[in-house]
C-alpha cells in the first residue's frame, strides 16, 4: 500500500468512527436529553414531592415512576438479590466508592448505606445512566445481575453500583422516605 492509499484508508477511518461516535450520542441526547439536571437543587425538590403508593410490587420487580422529569426505579429486591448486593467488598467499589445516596450524604457504598430500609428489601434510585445519561435496562440485567445501560455498556450491580463500562459514578439515591407502610415519598 503506497504512503496516499495508508493515509486515505486513517482518513476514512477516522470519518467512520467520527460519524459512528456522533450517532451514538445524539441517540442517547435524545433518549435523555436531561442529564444535566440529574441533581434538582432543594428548594425545587421541596416544591415537588411526590408520594409513591408501593403496595403492589412483588418482591424481585421494580416499578418505574417519573419524578422531575426523570424517571425513578424503586425496586423491591429479593433475598437473593441483597444476597448478592452485600457479599460485595468495599474494594470490588473500584468505579466508585461512596454511596451517592442523599439520604446518607458523604458514606461508602456498602449496600446498606444505598437501600432504604434495614433488611435491604427496597432500593430507590433514578434510573439515569451515570455516563451521558440513558435509561438503563434492569431486572437482573448486565453481567452484576442489576442494570445494564446498552448505550455504551455499563453494567451496575443489585446495588446499583457501577461495576464495569463508562459510567462514572453509582445511580443516585435520591431524598426518599416511607410515610406508612405502603407509601414511599420523593423529595
Ligand atoms: S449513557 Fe453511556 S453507558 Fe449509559
Amino acid at each position: 500500500m503506497s504512503h496516499a492509499d495508508d493515509h486515505e484508508g486513517t482518513r476514512r477511518d477516522f470519518l467512520f468512527y467520527a460519524t459512528g461516535g456522533a450517532g451514538a450520542i445524539a441517540t442517547c441526547a435524545a433518549v435523555w436529553p436531561l442529564v444535566n439536571q440529574m441533581n434538582p437543587s432543594a428548594d425545587v425538590r421541596a416544591l415537588s414531592s411526590i408520594r409513591v403508593d408501593v403496595s403492589d410490587v412483588a418482591v424481585g420487580t421494580q416499578l418505574t415512576v417519573k419524578w422531575l422529569g426523570k424517571p425513578v426505579f424503586i425496586r423491591r429486591r429479593s433475598a437473593e438479590e441483597i444476597e448478592e448486593a452485600r457479599s460485595v467488598s468495599l474494594e470490588d467499589l473500584t468505579i466508585d466508592a461512596e454511596s451517592r445516596n442523599e439520604n446518607r450524604p458523604g458514606t461508602d457504598a456498602a449496600d446498606v448505606n444505598r437501600a432504604m430500609d434495614e433488611a435491604g428489601e427496597w432500593l430507590v434510585m433514578m434510573g439515569v445512566c451515570t455516563h451521558l445519561g440513558c435509561v438503563p435496562l434492569g431486572d437482573g440485567a448486565g453481567e452484576f445481575g442489576g442494570w445494564f445501560c446498552p448505550c455504551h455498556g455499563s453494567h451496575y450491580d443489585t446495588s446499583g453500583r457501577i461495576r464495569k463500562g463508562p459510567a462514572p459514578e453509582n445511580l443516585p439515591v435520591p431524598v426518599a422516605s416511607f410515610v406508612d407502610e405502603n407509601t414511599i415519598v420523593l423529595g
